[in-house]
């Protein structure tokens, strides 16, 4: 597929922030418009006046299904057709010991990872494959592959693996490609926000991230905007690590630490 404007649209859910905002920029950058679905419609229909006709913010609660169907069914009757969908909608968990984590909120955060990312895909997904073409990226995380105390966000981002590889293989044949990325710890408020006292300590990310410091938003844009376009045409059913290198490095702790740039005398 192609993702410039005339060829058709991408929707990006949790378009009006972070990794999501950065991937909207991207996709305008790279000449086609973007579709973004978010709650927060404010920063959203910033972006729309930064980049008229390429940016079209809807509000939309990706949690419900009726709610995303309808606003599914006004973007295909409005925008030229949608060629992409990037699922980044999603919110952070504060880290808890299981004997404190409430089974309500381990399943709503859960929910905003897993479930909005398989209503996305039950309708944008399903369309695209209907109509034989198109790429979707889901967000996951470095935290699906290795354990934290995030006893929900570390599952929902699992499960996002398996149902990236499930659907891949569903829409092989019609046309459709299903990736993920799986980002390190990437400046945004998501990022900020994610404390159990408000104020994030750094320190620690920084020590079990090998470049030694966050990565930036569009780092992990451009890795999506591969996914999106046709220089990944082959590329189906596979998680990329974009991280800085910390999966890599979970062995290197008992022998002394990673390797840090020494610092000029
Ligand atoms: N920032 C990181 O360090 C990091 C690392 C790994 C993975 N990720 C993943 O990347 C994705 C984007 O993260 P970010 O850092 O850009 O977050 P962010 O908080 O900056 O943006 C998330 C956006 O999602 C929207 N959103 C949340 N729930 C929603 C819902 N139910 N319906 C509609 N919109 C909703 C929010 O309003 C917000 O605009 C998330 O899935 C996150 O888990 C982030």
């Amino acid at each position: 597929m192609g993702v410039g404007c005339e060829s058709g649209c991408v929707v990006v859910t949790g378009g009006a922030s972070g990794i999501g905002a950065a991937t909207v920029k991207r996709i305008v950058a790279g000449g086609g418009c973007a579709v973004i679905l978010d709650v927060n419609i404010a920063p959203a229909s910033g972006l729309a006046q930064q980049f008229p006709n390429k940016v079209f913010p809807y509000r939309a609660n990706l949690l419900n299904e009726e709610e995303v169907r309808d606003v599914h069914a006004t973007v295909a009757a409005e925008l030229p057709p949608i060629v992409g969908l990037v699922n980044c909608a999603g919110v952070p968990q504060v880290p808890r010991p299981i004997e404190e984590y409430a089974v309500d909120d381990w399943s709503a955060v859960i929910d905003s990872h897993l479930k909005t990312a398989y209503i996305a895909c039950r309708i944008i997904g399903a369309a695209m494959a209907e109509r034989g073409r198109g790429a979707v990226v889901n967000l996951t995380s470095v935290l699906a592959f290795r354990s934290g105390p995030v006893l929900a966000y570390g599952p929902a981002k699992a499960g996002v693996v398996n149902l990236t590889e499930s659907l891949a293989v569903q829409w092989a044949s019609r046309g459709l490609r299903v990736n993920a990325v799986a980002p390190g710890w990437t400046d945004t408020p998501f990022l900020r926000r994610g404390d159990r006292h408000g104020k994030r300590d750094l320190q620690p990310i920084l020590d079990a991230t090998p470049v030694g410091r966050l990565l930036r938003p569009e780092e992990i844009a451009e890795v999506i905007w591969f996914l999106l376009s046709p220089l990944s045409s082959a590329v189906t059913g596979v998680t990329i690590p974009c991280d800085g290198g910390v999966i890599a490095a979970s062995g290197w702790p008992p022998y002394g630490g990673i390797p840090r740039a020494r610092v000029p005398a």
